[in-house]
């Protein structure tokens, strides 16, 4: 029997040991070390922003972009339902209400051309969240929040290293978030960043970052921040990491190609677009949709996968489907049948950057059988 090939295993082959190893003998730990500072400012110059604010997870980096950017009760906030619940939980926590809209059948991103529809007086900002390797196309988003006056929050947390039209992924909100998780193309385990070109929202998330202490006065508090601070363990790892992306990246569009190539002609499998007019997929994760026609629907070919070996994880699963949501009276009659199709019908295989040739070909392999 082969091995199993897990769903994601990340790559540490660059200067990872020798900065955390530097931690552990200064004894700098917490989010005081040096290294935060660096990981910091040398993923702003990547991203191109002014501003880096080093997080505990690309939740939590959501969760203050909503707060910084003072959206609150009575606010809307457009996002895609097809997303993780991060997305629409900091919404809903800020006390904003989340307005959804369905999904783009070959991109998987958000349809841009829903949101227009769903814009009314009470709405303050559009998230943005680019799915699975591809950016949403930005153009039209941008013109809408030009237009009437909107906020853009970009969640990049699966795109680091990603463009669109030439531009990087991360530039284009107001306040862009990224995601560390050790399935990300720069990962620190578990960790976040928020990026911004303005001084004063920076700062705010500094603040917001560490329970909103004030200079001066510590144990005073004018508002609730949040402790969500990253370790200089962590940053190490990042700024390891970070020297490593553009390689980190180049694999991934590798590994997707060779899928690609091994993939193209299964019947009833759709496969990732490998690129749009203003981007080429970077593959975050490589994932496929069963046709409609087909008798078995995505969690019965991950469950034959299993059996072969072979790790997988579901898509997204839809917000307005969410029991969380719906028991707080939201989003109750809405139907999105794009998300709802890519729920019950798409999944990811193997896509983790340690991946080799070898398990490649052995999932791609076990991918076809299932599908003949
Ligand atoms: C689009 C998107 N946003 C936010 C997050 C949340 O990031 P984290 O797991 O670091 O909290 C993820 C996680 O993978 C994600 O895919």
């Amino acid at each position: 029997m082969t091995e199993f090939v897990p769903v994601n295993e990340p790559l540490l082959d660059g200067n990872e040991r020798d900065y955390v190893s530097e931690c552990l003998n200064t004894g700098w730990i917490s989010s005081e070390g040096p290294f935060v500072k660096q990981f910091e400012e040398q993923l702003a110059k990547k991203v191109e922003r002014n501003f880096a604010v080093a997080v505990s997870n690309g939740s939590a980096a959501l969760d203050a972009a909503v707060t910084a950017l003072n959206i609150g009760p009575g606010d809307e906030v457009i996002l895609p339902t097809f997303t993780i619940i991060s997305c629409a939980a900091a919404v809903v926590r800020a006390g904003a209400t989340p307005v959804l809209v369905d999904s783009d059948a070959l991109t998987w991103n958000m349809d841009v051309n829903q949101v227009a529809t769903k814009i009314t007086p009470r709405t303050k900002a559009i998230m943005v969240v680019h799915i699975y390797g591809l950016p949403v196309d930005m153009d039209p988003i941008l013109r809408l929040a030009e237009e009437y006056g909107l906020r853009v929050i970009e969640d990049a947390a699966e795109v680091i290293g990603q463009k669109y039209k030439g531009r990087p992924c991360g530039t284009f909100g107001d306040i862009s978030t990224f995601s560390f998780y050790s399935n990300k193309h720069v990962t620190t385990g578990e960790g976040g960043m928020i990026v911004t070109d303005d001084e004063a929202v920076a700062a705010k998330c500094r603040s917001l970052r560490n329970l909103c202490f004030q200079a001066g006065k510590r144990f005073v508090h004018a508002d609730l921040g949040w402790n969500l601070r990253l370790s200089n363990v962590q940053a190490a790892m990042g700024l390891a990491q970070l020297e490593r992306l553009d390689q980190h990246v180049a694999r991934k569009r590798r590994m997707g190609s060779r899928y690609m190539e091994l993939l193209k002609g299964t019947p009833g499998l759709q496969l990732p677009l490998t690129q749009t007019d203003y981007a080429e997929n970077i593959y975050w994760v490589y994932g496929v949709v069963v046709h409609e026609d087909v008798v078995f629907d995505a969690r019965q070919a991950m469950e034959m996968l299993e059996k072969r070996n072979i790790g997988s994880r579901p898509f997204f699963w839809p917000m307005h489907k969410q029991p969380v949501f719906r028991k707080m009276g939201l989003f109750t009659s809405e139907s999105h049948p794009i998300a709802e199709h890519l729920a019950h019908r798409g999944f990811y295989i193997p896509s983790g950057l340690a991946l080799s040739d070898a398990q490649i070909e052995q999932t791609a392999e076990a991918l076809k059988e299932i599908m003949s």
